[in-house]
């Protein structure tokens, strides 16, 4: 089948490493799959859903000693970071010194994402908007601090904290909790050597991802992620159980307010920093009564999100990556479907806090013909042939509609078709 696929492929034959294994490098692989310039896909370790468009790779995305061997034993021309943990262990760094082509930014880049304290102060500097804050490694010194702060605040552990890393205290009671699970009993690990103390924002929150080559920036299509993992924004904070694009916040107006004030804003300050940033840039927006806000950066595809904007993307991905890495993206013009796109999350029962794995998924085959349905696998391995869940997001079904409501509708339909044991999902996504 493999071989097939190599042969019909066109003449320029490049071999791709992606690296990750959830729905987000489902999602990569499968844009970039369609590209006639690509001959083979590998992806490390990918999952049982990536493995139907791509050579998975028993190497795990951390281990990233293994995959500089694997792309020089198997001449891989370009490699594409998903994730965010070797992006920030300095994977990047690693591939370009043994002269390897790899997109996405470099660990002084990535910091952007792996340090609150340090896209705070960024932002503070180069006047970007955002929150009000104050940074502390002391934390007699915040509780002072917390005991004159008007409620809610908003207390953020520094570094990587797979999402979870962030309280939202209603009185100075929650805040004195807070501040001991962060500082002094570490729940989030290093994470908490610093905390940032935040004022709290209301708004609708908008992610928009773009793409970077260090001097320039192409903002893709807004989307709307739902974080919480019950109905109504209940329940504790997830990965993401669903998203939508666009979002009907994010008009022109705003738009034309966040290229001035934020997107290029922020591009000028990382290279001004002496860190330019290359790879795929995450605005999570609070739009604010005084304007949209920052509420953090990522430096790679969301995720869900990447599963709703890129299926939106009639450009070639592989031709944007390359533009990118020769500097070049100001030549690209990026075109949209007008069609919108809705991905509800598929995840296992007690997710985010414990779940099971291991259980069969059926109604898959069901879908595979039709064109404006995608299943992306997040969480999903093959075992004896058969596909079984493997982690808390399971899969993501993707549909494309005329409106929200149109592309929600498919969506739901199809949710109903595709079943396994402790199936948990929302049903209001783009609701
Ligand atoms: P973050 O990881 O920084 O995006 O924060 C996770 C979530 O917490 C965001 O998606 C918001 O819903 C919420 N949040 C973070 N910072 C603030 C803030 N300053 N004001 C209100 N909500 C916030
Ligand atoms: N969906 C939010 C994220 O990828 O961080």
């Amino acid at each position: 089948m493999k071989d097939i696929l190599v042969y019909m492929k066109g003449s320029d034959s490049m071999k791709l490493l992606v690296v990750g294994s959830g729905g987000r490098e489902h999602a990569i692989v499968w844009k970039l799959n369609q590209s006639p310039k690509v001959s083979e896909i590998y992806c490390a370790p990918g999952n049982a859903g990536i493995a139907d468009v791509a050579q998975c790779v028993d190497i795990k995305a951390t281990d990233i000693e293994e995959l500089v061997k694997f792309a020089k034993d198997y001449s891989v021309d370009l490699t594409v970071v998903g994730m965010d943990d070797p992006l920030m262990m300095g994977i990047v760094d690693a591939f370009e010194k043994e002269g390897l082509r790899i997109f996405g930014p470099n660990r002084a880049a990535a910091l952007i994402e792996g340090s609150k304290v340090f896209s705070k102060d960024l932002m503070k500097k180069y006047d970007i908007p955002s929150a009000a804050y104050e940074v502390f490694e002391d934390s007699v010194k915040a509780l002072d601090y917390l005991k004159l702060c008007q409620y809610p605040i908003v207390l953020k552990a520094d570094g990587l904290a797979l999402g979870k890393g962030v309280l939202i205290c209603q009185s100075f009671e929650e805040a004195k909790k807070g501040v001991q699970t962060i500082m002094i009993d570490k729940k989030f690990g290093e994470a908490g050597n610093r905390m940032v103390v935040e004022e709290f924002m209301i708004g609708p929150e908008v992610s928009m991802l773009a793409f970077c080559d260090g001097e320039h920036i192409i903002p893709m299509v807004s989307a709307q992620d739902h974080k919480r993992a019950l109905d109504g924004n209940k329940g504790l904070n997830t990965g993401g159980m669903g998203t939508f694009s666009p979002s009907k916040y994010y008009t022109k107006e705003i738009h034309k307010q966040c290229k001035e004030t934020i997107y290029q804003p922020t591009l000028n300050a990382m290279k001004a920093e002496g860190r330019p940033f290359s790879g795929i840039l995450f605005f999570g927006l609070m739009l604010t009564e005084n304007g949209p806000k920052v509420l953090e950066y990522n430096a790679r595809f969301g995720d869900p999100e990447a599963q709703v904007v890129l299926p939106r993307l009639k450009n070639d991905l592989l031709e944007i990556i390359e533009a990118a890495l020769e500097q070049k993206l100001h030549t690209i013009q990026l075109e949209w479907k007008e069609e919108s796109a809705i991905c509800v999350i598929l995840a296992s029962g007690g997710y985010p806090v414990a779940y099971t794995k291991g259980y069969e998924i059926t109604g898959l085959n069901n879908q595979t013909d039709k064109e404006d349905v995608t299943i992306f696998h997040a969480g999903t391995t093959l075992k004896n042939g058969k596909t079984v869940t493997n982690g808390g997001r399971v899969l993501g079904i993707t549909t494309l509609g005329q409106s929200i409501e149109d592309a929600r509708q498919k969506a739901y339909q199809t949710v109903d078709t595709i079943n396994f044991d402790k199936k948990q999902y929302r049903t209001d996504i783009g609701k």
